[in-house]
C-alpha cells in the first residue's frame, strides 16, 4: 500500500472513532456494538505501531472519551482519568506480564501479585472528598476535564456523603463505576438500548430529581489525587474502601500467576449471566503501589494495568421457554426464549434453534444453561448446552406433531434432489387455511420487495387480521376505511395516510406482483424470470392451465422444484381466486425490459439516507432499468453517491476522499430526465 492510501485509511478510521465517541459520550447513543469499537481502536493502534508518520491529534492513543457536553460546567481532573489497553487472548495477557517483568528487570521466577477485578460495564465517575465530605463529582469527559455532575451523583445511595472512619485521607478523589442493575434496566428498556446507556443517560439528566428516580449503583475501585492515603497495595486499598463505606466488587481477587488468572477469567465468564449487573471483562492491576509507580504510563494508559475483555460475540444464559414460530411457507421454527443477556452491547432475549433436528442433535431443553452466540446481524443461536448445570427433573423437548396454529399434522418433506428428508417440519395445511401462515403470507405481500406498503407494518397486519379486516391479500384493496378511522389509536389523519399509501401501490410491476404472492421457491429473481418470459401481465392467468406452467421449464433458473411449486400454487382454489381478484382490483404493468443501453450505462451508484417518496428497492430498480449499477460500498470505482435524508456520514466522508461525485435525489432524477 502506498503512503497516501495508508494515511487516508488511517484518517478515515480516526474520524469514525471520533464520531462514535462523540455519540457515546455526548449524546448517550451507542451506534455500534462494543466489539466493533474495540476492533477499530485496535486497528488504529496497530497502524500507528507500524507506521511512524501516523500521528493524529485525535487518535485514541492520545485522547480518552470525548469533550464534555456543554450542559454541565467543565472541571479539570487533577490527575487525568485514563483508559486501559485491552487484552483479547491468553497471548495478550502473557505479553502484558512479560513486558512488566522486562521493564522491572525481574527474572521469570520472581512473583508479581495481580489484582483481578471484574470490569463493570458502566460509566466511570470521580468523587472528590475534602475533610471527609463529598464535595464534587465529575464524569470522565475527555480524561482531562469532566462534567460537574455532583448533584446527580449525590442521588446515588451507594455514594457516601460523609465518612466517619479516621483512616480516611484528608483529601482524595475516589473513582469507580456508576451502573444500573439488569432487573432495574427492564423498566427502562423502552428508552435505552442497554444498561450502560441507561446509566449514562440518567447521569446526564439536567434535573437531578429525574436522576433520583433511577436506581443507579456505584462501585469504587481506584483513586486519582490524594493527601494522606496510607496504603501500599491495590488489595489494601480495596479493603480500605469497604471500611470507609464504599461498595466494592465481591468478585475482586489477587493472584500471583497467569494460570490462576486465566482460571479466574474463565470462571467469571461462565458466572457472568448469574450476576445482577453487566461486566465485559476483567481488569488486571499490579498489586504493589511501588511497582505501579515504577511502571508508570504509556500514552494514555498505565503500564501496570490491562483489561482482559470477554468474547464480544458470546454469552451464557438460561432457556426460559421454547416457542414454535410458523413462517409463511408453514415451516415450524423453534425459538429459545432466554434470560436477557448483554452480548457486545445488544440485549439478546431470543435465540433461534433452527429446526427439530438441531434440538435433537444438541438435546436442548427448557431450563438448560446455554452458550449463546451473536455475530453481526445474524439472529443469535445456541452453541452448546452446559450439561453439568442441567436440573435433575429436566425433560426432553417434544417437537409438536400438530401445527400449534391450526392443528393440522406437521410433516417433514422428502427432498427429491438431495434424496434426504427435510430437517424442517411444516404445517401440512393448504396455506390460507392456517391462521399463522396466512398472517405471514400477508406480511410478505406488503413487505419492502413486494407491494412495499408503508403504514401496513407487521403489527398492523396482525391487528387487522384479528379484526377480520384483512384475511386475504385482495382485502387490502377493499378496506373498510370508515371502520379503521374509528379504531382505537386511529383517526381521520392516520386513516387517510394509510389509504393514500395503499392507493399509491395499486400500480405494480409484473415481477413484484409475482414475488408478492409468496409462491414457494419463487424468490425475486425467479419472479423476474417468469415476468420476463410471459411479458404481458395478463399472461400470468394462462398459468391457471397446467400445460402452460410446464413451458416455464425452459427458463434458466426454473427447475422441477419451482415448476411443482407453481403447479401446487395454482391447483389451490384460494390461490387462484386471490390472483383473479387482484387482477380486477389493481393494475399490473407489463414486463419492462431493462434497457441495455440506458442513460446510466456503465455508471455505478450508491444510495445513502432516505429518499423522498421512493423506497431503496424502487430507486435500485430504476437505476438498473436504465443500465446503471448499484453497489453497496464506497470505493474509487464508484461514480455517484446519491444522498437522501439522514445519510451515513461515513459514506459521504469516504466519497469525498475518493473524489466520488456526490449528488442529491433531484440531481439524480434529472440524469434520468425525470423530475423529483
Ligand atoms: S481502573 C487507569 N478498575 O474500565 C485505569 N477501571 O478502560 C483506571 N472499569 O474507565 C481504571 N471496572 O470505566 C478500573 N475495576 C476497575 C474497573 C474499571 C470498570 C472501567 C472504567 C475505566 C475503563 C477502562
Amino acid at each position: 500500500m502506498d503512503k497516501k492510501k495508508i494515511l487516508a485509511d488511517y484518517n478515515h478510521k480516526i474520524s469514525r472513532i471520533n464520531e462514535l465517541n462523540k455519540s457515546y459520550y455526548q449524546l448517550n447513543k451507542t451506534i455500534v456494538p462494543d466489539f466493533e469499537f474495540d476492533q477499530l481502536k485496535k486497528e488504529i493502534l496497530e497502524l500507528e505501531n507500524q507506521y511512524d508518520f501516523l500521528d493524529h491529534k485525535n487518535s485514541p492513543s492520545k485522547t480518552v472519551g470525548y469533550k464534555p457536553s456543554r450542559n454541565f460546567e467543565k472541571i479539570k481532573h487533577k490527575v487525568p482519568m485514563l483508559s486501559l489497553s485491552n487484552a483479547f487472548s491468553k497471548e495478550d495477557l502473557e505479553n502484558f506480564y512479560k513486558k512488566i517483568q522486562n521493564y522491572l528487570e525481574l527474572d521469570s521466577s520472581q512473583i508479581i501479585d495481580i489484582s483481578a477485578e471484574p470490569k463493570i460495564d458502566g460509566i466511570s465517575a470521580s468523587l472528590i472528598y475534602k475533610n471527609r465530605q463529598f464535595v464534587t463529582g465529575l464524569s470522565r469527559g475527555d480524561g482531562k476535564e469532566g462534567e460537574d455532575i455532583t448533584e446527580n451523583l449525590k442521588t446515588i445511595i451507594d455514594i457516601p456523603k460523609n465518612i466517619k472512619d479516621p483512616t480516611f485521607p484528608d483529601e482524595i478523589d475516589i473513582r469507580g463505576e456508576v451502573f444500573i442493575q439488569n432487573n432495574d434496566f427492564k423498566n427502562l428498556s423502552d428508552k435505552f438500548s442497554n444498561p450502560r446507556n441507561a446509566a449514562s443517560g440518567s447521569l446526564r439528566q439536567k434535573d437531578s430529581t429525574e436522576t433520583k428516580k433511577i436506581p443507579l449503583k456505584f462501585i469504587a475501585y481506584t483513586f486519582g489525587y490524594e493527601k494522606g492515603l496510607k496504603v501500599n497495595s491495590q488489595e489494601e486499598f480495596l479493603d480500605s474502601l469497604k471500611k470507609w463505606g464504599f461498595k466494592t466488587n465481591h468478585l475482586n481477587k489477587t493472584f500471583n500467576n497467569i494460570t490462576d488468572l486465566l482460571k479466574n477469567y474463565k470462571h467469571i465468564e461462565e458466572k457472568r449471566n448469574e450476576l445482577t449487573f453487566d461486566i465485559d471483562g476483567i481488569v488486571y492491576k499490579v498489586n504493589d503501589f511501588k511497582l505501579q509507580k515504577r511502571l508508570g504510563y504509556v500514552a494514555n494508559s498505565p503500564r501496570w494495568a490491562i483489561a482482559h475483555k470477554f468474547s464480544a460475540f458470546k454469552g451464557v444464559s438460561n432457556i426460559l421457554d421454547i416457542e414454535i414460530q410458523i413462517g409463511r411457507t408453514g415451516a415450524l421454527t423453534p425459538v429459545a426464549k432466554i434470560k436477557p443477556i448483554n452480548i457486545g452491547g445488544v440485549i439478546v432475549s431470543n435465540a433461534t434453534l433452527h429446526n427439530e433436528d438441531e434440538i435433537i442433535r444438541k438435546d436442548i431443553r427448557v431450563n438448560d444453561t446455554v452458550l449463546v452466540e451473536r455475530a453481526g446481524d445474524v439472529i443469535p443461536h445456541i452453541i452448546s448446552v452446559d450439561l453439568k448445570k442441567r436440573p435433575g427433573n429436566s425433560k426432553k423437548f417434544v417437537f409438536p406433531k400438530k401445527c400449534p396454529s391450526c392443528g393440522s399434522i406437521t410433516i417433514k418433506e422428502f427432498n427429491k434432489t438431495t434424496k434426504k428428508t427435510d430437517a424442517v417440519r411444516r404445517c401440512s395445511s393448504e396455506g390460507y387455511e392456517c391462521e399463522k401462515v396466512s398472517i405471514e403470507k400477508i406480511k410478505h405481500f406488503v413487505s419492502k420487495e413486494a407491494f412495499n406498503i408503508d403504514g401496513l407494518g407487521k403489527k398492523i397486519v396482525e391487528k387487522f387480521w384479528q379484526l377480520n379486516l384483512i384475511r386475504y391479500p385482495y382485502d387490502i384493496f377493499k378496506l373498510d376505511y370508515k371502520k379503521i378511522e374509528n379504531l382505537d389509536g386511529w383517526g381521520k389523519q392516520s386513516m387517510n395516510n394509510l389509504k393514500y399509501s395503499i392507493d399509491q401501490k395499486k400500480n405494480i410491476s409484473f415481477e413484484r406482483f409475482i414475488y408478492s404472492l409468496g409462491i414457494r421457491h419463487i424468490g425475486f429473481e425467479g419472479a423476474k424470470l417468469i415476468a420476463k418470459n410471459l411479458k404481458k401481465s395478463k399472461n400470468f392467468l394462462t398459468l391457471l392451465n397446467k400445460k402452460k406452467i410446464e413451458e416455464l421449464k425452459n427458463l434458466d433458473g426454473i427447475g422441477e422444484t419451482q415448476i411443482k411449486s407453481i403447479k401446487d400454487f395454482f391447483a389451490n382454489y384460494t390461490n387462484s381466486q386471490i390472483v383473479k381478484s387482484l387482477f380486477n382490483l389493481i393494475y399490473i404493468e407489463d414486463f419492462n425490459s431493462i434497457d441495455e443501453n440506458g442513460v446510466l450505462k456503465g455508471q455505478t451508484f450508491l444510495l445513502t439516507g432516505k429518499l423522498e417518496k421512493m423506497s431503496r428497492a424502487e430507486a435500485k430498480a430504476l437505476i438498473e432499468k436504465n443500465s446503471g449499477n448499484v453497489v453497496s460500498n464506497v470505493s474509487k470505482k464508484l461514480d455517484y453517491l446519491i444522498v437522501g435524508e439522514k445519510p451515513t456520514k461515513r459514506k459521504i466522508e469516504s466519497a469525498k476522499e475518493f473524489k466520488v461525485k456526490i449528488i442529491n435525489q433531484s440531481e439524480w432524477l434529472k440524469m434520468l430526465n425525470l423530475t423529483g
